[in-house]
Protein backbone atom coordinates (compact mmCIF):
# COMPACT_ATOMS: atom_id res chain seq x y z
CA UNK A 1 0.00 0.00 0.00
CA UNK A 2 1.14 3.76 -1.03
CA UNK A 3 -0.27 6.76 1.20
CA UNK A 4 -0.52 10.29 0.15
CA UNK A 5 -1.91 12.77 3.05
CA UNK A 6 -2.91 15.97 1.28
CA UNK A 7 -2.31 19.02 2.91
CA UNK A 8 -2.17 21.89 0.46
CA UNK A 9 -4.97 23.34 1.09
CA UNK A 10 -4.85 27.20 2.13
CA UNK A 11 -7.18 26.68 5.21
CA UNK A 12 -9.15 29.83 4.56
CA UNK A 13 -11.10 29.72 7.60
CA UNK A 14 -8.44 29.20 9.78
CA UNK A 15 -7.51 32.82 9.04
CA UNK A 16 -3.90 32.53 9.67
CA UNK A 17 -0.49 32.97 8.00
CA UNK A 18 0.37 29.65 8.62
CA UNK A 19 -0.56 26.42 6.50
CA UNK A 20 -4.11 25.04 8.43
CA UNK A 21 -2.04 21.49 8.84
CA UNK A 22 0.89 23.16 10.81
CA UNK A 23 -1.29 24.48 13.70
CA UNK A 24 -0.60 23.01 16.74
CA UNK A 25 -2.34 20.04 18.79
CA UNK A 26 -0.49 19.75 22.21
CA UNK A 27 2.76 20.76 21.00
CA UNK A 28 2.78 19.40 17.56
CA UNK A 29 1.81 20.09 14.03
CA UNK A 30 -2.04 18.75 13.33
CA UNK A 31 -0.40 17.03 9.94
CA UNK A 32 1.91 14.79 12.99
CA UNK A 33 -0.97 13.19 14.32
CA UNK A 34 -2.03 12.04 10.64
CA UNK A 35 1.02 11.23 9.69
CA UNK A 36 1.69 9.25 12.97
CA UNK A 37 -1.47 7.16 11.82
CA UNK A 38 -0.33 6.43 8.23
CA UNK A 39 2.76 5.48 9.41
CA UNK A 40 1.75 2.64 11.73
CA UNK A 41 0.63 0.75 8.37
CA UNK A 42 3.71 0.92 7.41
CA UNK A 43 3.07 1.75 3.53
CA UNK A 44 5.55 1.42 1.62
CA UNK A 45 6.25 4.65 0.23
CA UNK A 46 4.32 8.33 1.76
CA UNK A 47 3.86 11.13 0.17
CA UNK A 48 2.41 14.38 1.01
CA UNK A 49 1.21 17.15 -1.36
CA UNK A 50 2.05 20.79 -0.37
CA UNK A 51 1.62 24.21 -1.25
CA UNK A 52 0.43 26.84 1.02
CA UNK A 53 3.55 27.82 2.56
CA UNK A 54 5.08 24.83 1.59
CA UNK A 55 8.64 25.18 2.88
CA UNK A 56 7.12 25.40 6.74
CA UNK A 57 6.08 22.05 6.53
CA UNK A 58 9.11 20.47 4.68
CA UNK A 59 11.07 21.70 7.37
CA UNK A 60 9.57 20.34 10.39
CA UNK A 61 8.94 17.16 8.97
CA UNK A 62 12.06 16.80 6.76
CA UNK A 63 12.80 14.34 3.96
CA UNK A 64 11.60 10.98 4.54
CA UNK A 65 8.58 11.71 2.95
CA UNK A 66 8.02 12.41 -1.07
CA UNK A 67 6.71 15.98 -1.61
CA UNK A 68 4.58 17.29 -4.47
CA UNK A 69 3.22 20.21 -4.76
CA UNK A 70 0.10 21.50 -6.11
CA UNK A 71 0.62 24.94 -8.02
CA UNK A 72 -3.24 26.15 -7.62
CA UNK A 73 -3.76 26.71 -4.21
CA UNK A 74 -7.30 27.13 -4.50
CA UNK A 75 -7.74 23.63 -7.02
CA UNK A 76 -9.44 21.69 -4.72
CA UNK A 77 -8.84 17.94 -3.04
CA UNK A 78 -9.22 16.32 -6.64
CA UNK A 79 -6.67 18.94 -7.98
CA UNK A 80 -3.97 17.73 -4.83
CA UNK A 81 -4.45 14.22 -5.62
CA UNK A 82 -3.66 14.92 -9.57
CA UNK A 83 -0.67 16.78 -8.59
CA UNK A 84 0.38 13.60 -7.40
CA UNK A 85 -0.21 11.79 -9.86
CA UNK A 86 3.47 10.61 -11.00
CA UNK A 87 3.34 9.12 -7.07
CA UNK A 88 0.61 6.76 -7.85
CA UNK A 89 -0.69 6.80 -11.78
CA UNK A 90 1.49 3.36 -12.42
CA UNK A 91 0.97 1.56 -9.30
CA UNK A 92 -1.11 -1.30 -9.55
CA UNK A 93 -2.42 -1.62 -5.72
CA UNK A 94 -4.59 0.20 -2.97
CA UNK A 95 -3.28 3.96 -2.21
CA UNK A 96 -4.66 5.45 0.80
CA UNK A 97 -5.51 9.32 0.26
CA UNK A 98 -5.78 10.99 3.77
CA UNK A 99 -6.88 14.27 4.63
CA UNK A 100 -4.19 16.44 5.83
CA UNK A 101 -6.90 18.16 8.26
CA UNK A 102 -8.18 14.64 10.12
CA UNK A 103 -5.72 14.58 13.31
CA UNK A 104 -8.22 11.86 14.96
CA UNK A 105 -7.86 9.02 12.38
CA UNK A 106 -6.28 5.82 14.28
CA UNK A 107 -3.96 3.42 12.49
CA UNK A 108 -6.35 0.61 13.74
CA UNK A 109 -9.86 1.90 11.53
CA UNK A 110 -7.65 2.16 8.81
CA UNK A 111 -6.24 -1.19 9.27
CA UNK A 112 -10.11 -2.28 9.74
CA UNK A 113 -10.51 -0.35 5.90
CA UNK A 114 -7.80 -2.55 4.61
CA UNK A 115 -9.62 -6.13 5.82
CA UNK A 116 -12.76 -4.99 4.98
CA UNK A 117 -11.40 -4.54 1.48
CA UNK A 118 -10.36 -8.19 1.50
CA UNK A 119 -13.17 -9.61 3.13
CA UNK A 120 -14.90 -7.99 0.29
CA UNK A 121 -12.92 -9.62 -2.65
CA UNK A 122 -12.53 -13.10 -0.68
CA UNK A 123 -16.07 -13.41 0.30
CA UNK A 124 -18.32 -11.72 -2.44
CA UNK A 125 -15.87 -11.74 -5.29
CA UNK A 126 -16.48 -7.98 -5.54
CA UNK A 127 -13.01 -5.57 -6.17
CA UNK A 128 -13.91 -1.76 -4.90
CA UNK A 129 -12.44 0.35 -6.46
CA UNK A 130 -12.70 2.58 -3.06
CA UNK A 131 -13.32 2.39 0.36
CA UNK A 132 -14.29 5.48 2.44
CA UNK A 133 -14.21 6.51 5.91
CA UNK A 134 -17.66 7.45 7.18
CA UNK A 135 -19.17 8.27 10.46
CA UNK A 136 -22.89 9.11 11.63
CA UNK A 137 -23.06 12.48 12.62
CA UNK A 138 -26.04 14.36 14.58
CA UNK A 139 -25.58 17.48 13.22
CA UNK A 140 -23.31 16.48 9.41
CA UNK A 141 -23.36 20.46 8.63
CA UNK A 142 -20.11 20.87 6.48
CA UNK A 143 -19.37 17.49 6.04
CA UNK A 144 -19.75 15.51 2.55
CA UNK A 145 -23.00 12.86 2.65
CA UNK A 146 -22.49 9.95 1.84
CA UNK A 147 -25.65 8.65 -0.52
CA UNK A 148 -25.83 4.87 -1.02
CA UNK A 149 -28.32 2.44 -2.77
CA UNK A 150 -30.54 0.08 -1.23
CA UNK A 151 -27.50 -2.95 -1.42
CA UNK A 152 -25.43 -0.03 0.89
CA UNK A 153 -22.57 0.71 -2.16
CA UNK A 154 -21.60 4.14 -2.55
CA UNK A 155 -23.43 6.38 -5.10
CA UNK A 156 -21.88 9.24 -4.67
CA UNK A 157 -20.70 11.95 -2.35
CA UNK A 158 -22.20 14.99 -2.00
CA UNK A 159 -20.82 18.17 -1.07
CA UNK A 160 -22.71 20.27 1.63
CA UNK A 161 -22.98 23.39 -1.00
CA UNK A 162 -24.15 21.27 -3.50
CA UNK A 163 -26.63 18.93 -1.33
CA UNK A 164 -30.00 19.10 -1.94
CA UNK A 165 -32.43 20.49 1.21
CA UNK A 166 -33.07 16.17 1.31
CA UNK A 167 -29.71 15.29 0.94
CA UNK A 168 -28.83 17.65 3.83
CA UNK A 169 -30.75 15.30 6.00
CA UNK A 170 -28.60 12.48 5.05
CA UNK A 171 -26.66 11.80 8.59
CA UNK A 172 -24.18 9.69 7.50
CA UNK A 173 -20.69 11.72 6.36
CA UNK A 174 -17.06 11.69 4.57
CA UNK A 175 -14.53 11.19 6.93
CA UNK A 176 -12.05 12.49 4.45
CA UNK A 177 -9.72 8.91 4.50
CA UNK A 178 -9.90 6.66 1.69
CA UNK A 179 -8.23 3.58 0.09
CA UNK A 180 -8.65 3.44 -3.77
CA UNK A 181 -7.85 1.23 -6.33
CA UNK A 182 -5.24 3.57 -8.46
CA UNK A 183 -6.02 1.67 -12.12
CA UNK A 184 -9.36 2.99 -11.33
CA UNK A 185 -9.13 6.01 -9.76
CA UNK A 186 -7.05 6.92 -12.46
CA UNK A 187 -10.24 6.40 -15.29
CA UNK A 188 -12.32 8.27 -12.79
CA UNK A 189 -10.84 11.42 -11.53
CA UNK A 190 -9.71 12.55 -14.99
CA UNK A 191 -13.34 13.03 -15.97
CA UNK A 192 -14.18 15.20 -12.64
CA UNK A 193 -15.46 18.69 -13.62
CA UNK A 194 -14.68 21.55 -11.53
CA UNK A 195 -17.65 22.31 -9.09
CA UNK A 196 -19.90 25.36 -10.57
CA UNK A 197 -20.09 26.66 -7.75
CA UNK A 198 -16.42 27.02 -6.06
CA UNK A 199 -14.09 26.01 -9.64
CA UNK A 200 -12.54 23.55 -7.35
CA UNK A 201 -12.16 19.96 -8.35
CA UNK A 202 -13.59 17.46 -5.59
CA UNK A 203 -12.07 14.62 -5.14
CA UNK A 204 -15.19 13.33 -3.66
CA UNK A 205 -16.39 13.53 -7.08
CA UNK A 206 -14.59 10.43 -7.96
CA UNK A 207 -17.02 8.27 -6.16
CA UNK A 208 -20.25 9.43 -8.34
CA UNK A 209 -18.30 8.92 -11.71
CA UNK A 210 -16.92 5.22 -10.56
CA UNK A 211 -20.31 4.58 -9.66
CA UNK A 212 -21.78 5.22 -12.82
CA UNK A 213 -18.90 3.12 -14.91
CA UNK A 214 -20.18 0.33 -12.88
CA UNK A 215 -17.40 0.05 -9.89
CA UNK A 216 -18.25 -0.76 -6.40
CA UNK A 217 -17.75 1.93 -3.95
CA UNK A 218 -18.12 1.29 -0.09
CA UNK A 219 -18.20 2.87 3.32
CA UNK A 220 -16.77 1.95 6.36
CA UNK A 221 -18.21 3.22 9.41
CA UNK A 222 -15.84 4.48 11.86
CA UNK A 223 -16.48 2.68 15.80
CA UNK A 224 -16.44 6.26 16.97
CA UNK A 225 -17.89 8.85 15.50
CA UNK A 226 -15.22 11.77 16.49
CA UNK A 227 -12.35 10.13 14.66
CA UNK A 228 -13.53 11.92 11.54
CA UNK A 229 -13.84 15.12 12.70
CA UNK A 230 -11.72 17.58 10.54
CA UNK A 231 -9.99 20.50 11.94
CA UNK A 232 -11.06 23.37 9.93
CA UNK A 233 -11.40 26.04 11.80
CA UNK A 234 -9.59 27.46 15.49
CA UNK A 235 -12.31 26.50 17.43
CA UNK A 236 -12.40 22.87 15.52
CA UNK A 237 -8.57 22.14 16.57
CA UNK A 238 -9.47 23.26 20.05
CA UNK A 239 -12.14 20.37 20.35
CA UNK A 240 -9.47 17.94 18.56
CA UNK A 241 -7.38 18.52 20.92
CA UNK A 242 -9.33 18.20 23.79
CA UNK A 243 -10.28 14.62 22.63
CA UNK A 244 -6.68 13.48 21.82
CA UNK A 245 -5.65 14.88 25.34
CA UNK A 246 -8.34 13.34 27.33
CA UNK A 247 -7.10 9.74 24.85
CA UNK A 248 -3.95 10.21 25.91
CA UNK A 249 -4.44 11.03 29.79
CA UNK A 250 -6.67 7.71 29.72
CA UNK A 251 -4.47 6.03 28.24
CA UNK A 252 -1.84 6.68 31.01
CA UNK A 253 -4.67 6.29 33.59
CA UNK A 254 -4.89 2.68 32.45
CA UNK A 255 -1.50 1.86 32.83
CA UNK A 256 -1.28 2.75 36.10
CA UNK A 257 -0.81 6.62 36.91
CA UNK A 258 -3.36 8.95 38.67
CA UNK A 259 -4.18 11.79 37.38
CA UNK A 260 -6.28 14.17 39.63
CA UNK A 261 -8.55 16.77 37.80
CA UNK A 262 -7.53 15.22 34.32
CA UNK A 263 -9.57 18.57 32.28
CA UNK A 264 -6.87 21.01 33.71
CA UNK A 265 -3.78 18.24 32.55
CA UNK A 266 -1.73 18.66 29.57
CA UNK A 267 0.45 15.59 28.55
CA UNK A 268 1.90 15.92 25.45
CA UNK A 269 2.22 12.98 23.39
CA UNK A 270 6.10 12.22 23.92
CA UNK A 271 5.93 12.08 27.53
CA UNK A 272 6.16 8.78 29.48
CA UNK A 273 4.99 8.05 32.43
CA UNK A 274 6.38 5.23 33.86
CA UNK A 275 3.65 3.98 36.73
CA UNK A 276 2.26 5.15 39.78
CA UNK A 277 2.86 8.52 38.76
CA UNK A 278 0.54 11.41 40.72
CA UNK A 279 -0.36 14.59 39.16
CA UNK A 280 -1.96 17.16 40.36
CA UNK A 281 -4.42 19.80 38.71
CA UNK A 282 -2.84 22.21 36.15
CA UNK A 283 0.16 20.60 35.25
CA UNK A 284 1.99 20.46 31.75
CA UNK A 285 4.23 17.77 30.96
CA UNK A 286 5.79 19.10 27.71
CA UNK A 287 8.12 17.77 24.68
CA UNK A 288 9.67 14.92 25.51
CA UNK A 289 9.80 13.97 29.13
CA UNK A 290 10.56 10.96 31.28
CA UNK A 291 8.79 10.36 34.31
CA UNK A 292 9.49 7.92 36.84
CA UNK A 293 7.92 5.58 38.77
CA UNK A 294 5.97 6.88 41.57
CA UNK A 295 6.69 11.11 40.94
CA UNK A 296 4.67 13.27 42.45
CA UNK A 297 4.11 16.23 39.79
CA UNK A 298 2.61 19.42 42.01
CA UNK A 299 -0.52 21.36 40.75
CA UNK A 300 0.74 24.12 38.21
CA UNK A 301 3.97 22.37 37.51
CA UNK A 302 5.38 22.74 33.84
CA UNK A 303 8.29 19.78 32.92
CA UNK A 304 9.28 20.24 29.40
CA UNK A 305 12.31 18.21 27.85
CA UNK A 306 13.45 16.71 31.32
CA UNK A 307 13.82 13.19 32.76
CA UNK A 308 12.35 12.87 36.48
CA UNK A 309 13.65 9.87 37.84
CA UNK A 310 12.10 7.10 40.49
CA UNK A 311 10.72 8.74 43.26
CA UNK A 312 11.56 12.73 42.86
CA UNK A 313 8.42 15.25 43.56
CA UNK A 314 7.94 18.28 41.61
CA UNK A 315 6.12 20.32 44.33
CA UNK A 316 3.60 23.02 42.83
CA UNK A 317 4.13 25.62 40.65
CA UNK A 318 7.75 24.81 39.56
CA UNK A 319 9.29 24.63 35.79
CA UNK A 320 11.92 21.94 35.09
CA UNK A 321 13.28 22.44 31.68
CA UNK A 322 15.60 20.24 29.46
CA UNK A 323 17.21 18.86 32.84
CA UNK A 324 17.16 16.07 34.58
CA UNK A 325 16.02 15.38 37.97
CA UNK A 326 17.14 12.14 40.15
CA UNK A 327 15.47 9.65 41.97
CA UNK A 328 14.47 11.23 44.68
CA UNK A 329 15.26 14.80 44.80
CA UNK A 330 12.69 17.43 45.82
CA UNK A 331 12.19 20.54 43.43
CA UNK A 332 9.96 23.61 44.56
CA UNK A 333 7.36 24.54 45.44
CA UNK A 334 8.26 27.45 43.06
CA UNK A 335 11.48 26.31 41.97
CA UNK A 336 12.87 26.83 38.46
CA UNK A 337 15.36 24.36 36.87
CA UNK A 338 16.93 25.14 33.26
CA UNK A 339 18.74 24.65 31.05
CA UNK A 340 20.75 21.42 31.23
CA UNK A 341 20.86 21.48 35.10
CA UNK A 342 21.17 18.14 36.93
CA UNK A 343 19.51 17.60 40.72
CA UNK A 344 21.37 14.84 42.11
CA UNK A 345 19.79 12.23 44.30
CA UNK A 346 18.01 13.07 46.98
CA UNK A 347 18.76 16.92 46.97
CA UNK A 348 16.23 19.91 47.40
CA UNK A 349 15.93 22.71 45.48
CA UNK A 350 13.25 24.57 47.22
CA UNK A 351 11.24 27.44 47.61
CA UNK A 352 12.27 30.75 45.02
CA UNK A 353 15.26 28.94 43.83
CA UNK A 354 16.28 29.24 40.27
CA UNK A 355 19.27 26.56 39.25
CA UNK A 356 20.76 27.47 35.58
CA UNK A 357 23.21 25.22 33.32
CA UNK A 358 24.40 23.58 37.13
CA UNK A 359 25.31 20.63 38.72
CA UNK A 360 23.71 19.50 42.05
CA UNK A 361 24.84 16.44 43.69
CA UNK A 362 23.30 13.99 46.05
CA UNK A 363 22.17 15.26 48.95
CA UNK A 364 22.93 18.94 48.33
CA UNK A 365 20.39 21.54 49.54
CA UNK A 366 19.12 24.63 48.63
CA UNK A 367 15.87 25.67 50.07
CA UNK A 368 14.72 28.56 49.67
CA UNK A 369 15.39 32.14 47.55
CA UNK A 370 18.43 31.17 45.95
CA UNK A 371 19.86 31.28 42.52
CA UNK A 372 22.58 28.97 41.25
CA UNK A 373 23.92 29.24 37.71
CA UNK A 374 26.62 27.88 35.59
CA UNK A 375 27.82 25.99 39.49
CA UNK A 376 28.91 22.65 40.09
CA UNK A 377 27.94 21.84 43.48
CA UNK A 378 29.08 18.53 44.68
CA UNK A 379 27.36 16.26 47.22
CA UNK A 380 26.20 17.24 50.79
CA UNK A 381 26.36 20.80 50.04
CA UNK A 382 24.58 23.14 52.10
CA UNK A 383 23.43 26.40 49.47
CA UNK A 384 21.73 28.62 52.42
CA UNK A 385 19.11 31.21 51.75
CA UNK A 386 19.24 33.58 49.55
CA UNK A 387 22.70 32.73 48.02
CA UNK A 388 23.33 34.08 44.77
CA UNK A 389 25.95 32.78 41.92
CA UNK A 390 27.15 35.79 40.63
CA UNK A 391 27.88 34.19 37.13
CA UNK A 392 27.90 36.99 34.73
CA UNK A 393 30.31 40.19 34.58
CA UNK A 394 28.30 41.77 32.15
CA UNK A 395 30.39 40.37 28.95
CA UNK A 396 30.35 36.52 29.53
CA UNK A 397 28.96 33.87 31.95
CA UNK A 398 31.73 32.46 34.08
CA UNK A 399 31.79 28.75 36.54
CA UNK A 400 31.87 28.22 39.90
CA UNK A 401 32.53 24.68 41.96
CA UNK A 402 31.62 23.89 45.56
CA UNK A 403 32.89 21.04 46.67
CA UNK A 404 31.67 18.12 48.87
CA UNK A 405 29.98 18.89 52.52
CA UNK A 406 31.06 22.73 51.97
CA UNK A 407 28.67 25.49 54.01
CA UNK A 408 27.48 28.50 52.48
CA UNK A 409 25.50 30.94 54.93
CA UNK A 410 22.65 32.73 53.91
CA UNK A 411 22.83 35.72 51.84
CA UNK A 412 26.14 35.43 50.16
CA UNK A 413 27.47 36.28 47.02
CA UNK A 414 29.51 33.92 45.02
CA UNK A 415 31.40 36.00 42.59
CA UNK A 416 32.32 33.90 39.65
CA UNK A 417 34.97 32.25 38.39
CA UNK A 418 35.57 30.50 41.79
CA UNK A 419 36.15 27.47 43.38
CA UNK A 420 34.70 26.50 47.26
CA UNK A 421 36.18 23.86 48.64
CA UNK A 422 35.46 20.56 50.64
CA UNK A 423 33.86 21.13 53.93
CA UNK A 424 34.44 24.69 53.88
CA UNK A 425 32.90 27.23 55.57
CA UNK A 426 31.31 30.64 54.13
CA UNK A 427 29.58 32.90 56.86
CA UNK A 428 26.36 34.39 55.89
CA UNK A 429 27.02 37.86 53.99
CA UNK A 430 30.20 36.81 52.46
CA UNK A 431 31.09 38.23 49.03
CA UNK A 432 33.73 35.54 47.82
CA UNK A 433 35.89 36.84 44.98
CA UNK A 434 38.67 34.12 45.73
CA UNK A 435 39.39 30.30 46.14
CA UNK A 436 38.30 29.06 49.48
CA UNK A 437 40.73 25.99 49.79
CA UNK A 438 39.18 22.97 51.37
CA UNK A 439 38.57 22.55 55.19
CA UNK A 440 38.97 27.06 55.70
CA UNK A 441 36.50 29.27 56.50
CA UNK A 442 35.61 32.64 54.97
CA UNK A 443 33.83 35.54 56.18
CA UNK A 444 33.51 38.76 54.77
CA UNK A 445 31.85 41.31 56.58
CA UNK A 446 31.90 45.42 57.99
CA UNK A 447 32.30 45.00 61.56
CA UNK A 448 29.45 45.16 63.86
CA UNK A 449 29.08 48.08 66.33
CA UNK A 450 26.27 48.17 69.10
CA UNK A 451 25.47 51.36 70.27
CA UNK A 452 24.57 51.99 73.79
CA UNK A 453 20.84 53.68 73.80
CA UNK A 454 21.32 55.20 69.89
CA UNK A 455 18.21 53.34 68.79
CA UNK A 456 15.57 55.00 71.11
CA UNK A 457 17.42 58.37 70.72
CA UNK A 458 17.18 57.69 67.11
CA UNK A 459 13.50 56.90 66.81
CA UNK A 460 13.05 60.01 69.06
CA UNK A 461 14.46 62.16 66.52
CA UNK A 462 12.12 60.80 63.79
CA UNK A 463 9.47 61.57 65.45
C1 LIG B 1 -13.47 17.41 2.71
C2 LIG B 1 -14.38 16.58 1.80
C3 LIG B 1 -15.69 16.31 2.55
C4 LIG B 1 -15.40 15.62 3.86
C5 LIG B 1 -14.40 16.41 4.70
C6 LIG B 1 -13.95 15.59 5.90
C7 LIG B 1 -13.83 17.24 -0.47
C8 LIG B 1 -14.26 17.99 -1.66
N1 LIG B 1 -14.65 17.29 0.58
O1 LIG B 1 -14.08 18.65 2.91
O2 LIG B 1 -16.54 15.49 1.78
O3 LIG B 1 -16.62 15.44 4.58
O4 LIG B 1 -13.23 16.73 3.92
O5 LIG B 1 -13.12 16.31 6.71
O6 LIG B 1 -12.80 16.61 -0.50
N2 LIG B 1 -6.40 20.31 0.34
C9 LIG B 1 -5.39 20.34 -0.59
N3 LIG B 1 -5.57 21.07 -1.73
C10 LIG B 1 -6.71 21.74 -2.00
C11 LIG B 1 -7.74 21.71 -1.04
C12 LIG B 1 -7.57 20.97 0.12
O7 LIG B 1 -4.33 19.74 -0.39
O8 LIG B 1 -6.79 22.38 -3.05
C13 LIG B 1 -6.19 19.55 1.58
C14 LIG B 1 -6.36 20.44 2.81
O9 LIG B 1 -5.10 20.93 3.25
C15 LIG B 1 -6.99 19.50 3.83
C16 LIG B 1 -7.69 18.44 3.00
O10 LIG B 1 -7.19 18.57 1.69
O11 LIG B 1 -6.02 18.92 4.63
C17 LIG B 1 -9.20 18.60 3.00
O12 LIG B 1 -9.53 19.87 2.50
P1 LIG B 1 -10.65 20.77 3.15
O13 LIG B 1 -10.71 22.06 2.43
O14 LIG B 1 -10.50 20.80 4.61
O15 LIG B 1 -11.97 19.93 2.78
P2 LIG B 1 -13.34 19.93 3.57
O16 LIG B 1 -14.13 21.12 3.16
O17 LIG B 1 -13.11 19.73 4.99
MG1 LIG C 1 -11.41 19.82 6.14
Amino acid sequence: MRALVLAAGLGTRFISEKPKVMHSILGKPMLWYVLKAVKGLNPESIALVVGYKSEQIKNYFGDSYLYFHQSNPKGGTGDAVLSAIEFWRNYEGYMLVINGDSPLVRTNTIKGMLRYIHLVEEYESIKLSALLLSAQLPDPTGYGRVVKDQEGNVLKVVEEKDASSEEKLIKEVNGGVYLFYCPHLLEALFKVKPSQKTGEVYLTEVFRIMAQMGYTVRSFMAEDPTEILGANTRWELSIAENVIRLGILQGWAEKGNTLHQPESLWIEPEVELQGDVEVYPDAMLIGNTKIGKGVKIGKGSIVENSIVEDGAIIEAYSIVRNSHIKAGAIVGPFAHVREKSLIGKESHVGNFVEVKKSFLGERTKAKHLAYIGDAEIEEDVNVGAGVVFANFDGKRKHPSYVGKGAFIGSNSLIVAPVRIGSYSFVAGGSVITKDVPDGDLAISRPKLKILKDKGKKKLQDLR
